[in-house]
Parts: C-alpha cells; structure tokens; sequence
C-alpha cells in the first residue's frame, strides 16, 4: 500500500499542501499519497487514530489544530516543545506519534533563499502569538544581534521575550515601544488579513532593510505595500510555506526536496 500523508485543517479546502507534496513526490520519486482532511474541531486525537489505521504514516497540521496535535504526541523535539505547537506529525516505527514544528525552518530558509543576513542583524517581529512563538528559536539560532518582539497586547510580547531571552538579545513590548531602525521587519501578526496595519513609525528601516510577512496572496499585503513605500524590500510568505513543507517531507521521508521550481509554480497558480 502506498504510505498516506495528510493535512489537518478546519477549514482545510483552500490548502496549498496536497499540490505541494505532490509535487515534490514527483520531484524525489517517493511514491506517497498526500490528501487534505477536514477534522472535527472537537476530536482531532480521533481524526489522528483513524487516519493512522487506514494506513497514515504522518501528517500536517494547520490552524486550528496545532496545540491539539502537540498534546497527542508521544514525543516532541525540542524545538516543537519549546513552540508549544506541533506541524509535523510522524508515526514511529513503534507505533507511538512524534511531533515536529518546521514552520521557523521554512522562514529562515526562505530568507537565506532571498540572501536576507540573519547574523548579527537587527530583527523587529510584529505579533505574539502561536505563528510567531513558532519560528523564534530558529530565527535565534541563526545569531541576529538583538530581536524586538511588538504586539497590539504588549503584555503577550514581553512574556514570549522572557520565554526565549536564553536564546539571545530579546525584548518585547507594544508597538509604541519599537526602537529602530531594523534591518529585518517580520509581520507574524494576523492584522494584514483584515486589510489593517500595526501602528508603527516611518522610520523604521535601516537602509537595505527588508520586509517579510508571514502572510500571502495573490496580491501584495498591506504591510507590504507599505514597508515597500518605506523603501524596504518586500517578500511575502509563501516561499515559508513551500519550505517548510520540504522540511516536513524530509522528516518523513529523509530526503529534502528542491524548494525553487515548487515556489515558482505555486506562484504562477495564485
Ligand atoms: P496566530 O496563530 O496566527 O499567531 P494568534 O495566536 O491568535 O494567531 O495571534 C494573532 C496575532 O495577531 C496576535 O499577536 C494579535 O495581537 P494580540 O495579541 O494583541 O491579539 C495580532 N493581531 C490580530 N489582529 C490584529 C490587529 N488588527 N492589529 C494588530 N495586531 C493584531
């Protein structure tokens, strides 16, 4: 029987990830089959079960089963525990659910993809909560000289700075705390779906400096457009996307898929 892969979601009809993954079985020559799952929003351990008896080998998470999926595994790595939210579902040889978060991964490997420096760079991260407690210790990791994490709630942003501050120079705050400029502005808040923008200062942007939002579509965002009138660089998220698919393929499957032609392809379809 050809191994089964799925993603969890609620809604989950407008995902990108079944032609993700397909295309990259195409690309390493694994033969899976990859589908899109509607679980209920009160029983997602029993969507896991019963997709692991039909022959489930793992699975994607997305909103809003994250912190459901964390709690069912049996094991997490440490970056997942430290996220406090699992992506990546990975059944074990002994039967037993690990859990993985690749979200941070696909961020981080999409700016060095976009030749953006992390090391010793000045980074400001908009937003508090689980999309942006998920990608902290990677973007750490890579060494910026500090990161400011700005929130609407700013008591959300100081406990998530105190969360990480063993990882390197954090501090958080509300928006009217933001010490500029940065050569780094990530947007991991929500507020861009609605068409609004966090209120911050013009001049926050070193010269050079880029703009990168969590979010996508077909257009740019509305942090985009501005950070660009700014004079920063825009990127939007769905090279995070794409790559962080290929980490949890790799997890899966040991072997890293080429994120490039999948990125381009999937650009063309939006
Ligand atoms: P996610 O999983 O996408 O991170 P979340 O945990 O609900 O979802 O967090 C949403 C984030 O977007 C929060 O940082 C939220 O700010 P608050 O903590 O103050 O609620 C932020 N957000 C949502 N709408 C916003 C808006 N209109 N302006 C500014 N920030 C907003």
């Amino acid at each position: 029987m050809t191994d089964r892969y799925c993603v969890f979601g609620h809604p989950v009809g407008h995902s990108r990830s079944p032609a993700i993954h397909a295309a990259f079985a195409e690309q390493t020559g694994e033969a899976i089959d990859y589908t899109a799952i509607e679980a209920p929003l009160d029983d997602f351990a029993g969507a896991w079960r019963d997709f692991v008896a039909a022959g489930g080998r793992g699975a994607n998470v997305t909103v809003p089963f994250k912190e459901d999926a964390y709690r069912l595994c049996d094991a997490l790595s440490p970056r997942a525990r430290r996220a406090g939210a699992v992506n990546t579902l990975i059944l074990a040889d002994d039967g037993g659910t690990r859990g993985d978060t690749t979200d941070g991964l696909g961020l981080v490997g999409d700016l060095r993809r976009h030749g953006v420096a992390l090391a010793g760079a000045r980074v400001l991260v908009l937003g508090a909560g689980g999309a942006v407690r998920g990608v902290l210790e990677p973007l750490l990791e890579a060494g910026p000289a500090r990161l400011q994490i700005a929130n609407r709630t700013a008591a959300k942003a100081r406990a998530l700075a105190a969360d990480f501050a063993d990882l390197g120079d954090v501090s958080g705050g509300g928006f009217d705390a933001v010490e500029g400029p940065f050569d780094l502005v990530i947007n991991g808040t929500s507020a861009s779906l609605g068409g609004e923008l966090p209120p911050l200062p013009d001049a926050l942007f070193a010269p050079g400096a880029t703009a990168y939002d969590m979010m996508y579509g077909a257009e740019p965002t509305v942090f985009l457009r501005w950070a660009e009138a700014c004079g920063a660089r825009g990127i939007d998220g769905l090279g995070m996307l794409v790559g962080q698919a290929a980490e949890s393929f790799y997890l899966w499957r040991g072997k890293r898929p080429d994120v490039a032609p999948v990125l381009e392809a999937l650009r063309q379809a939006l």
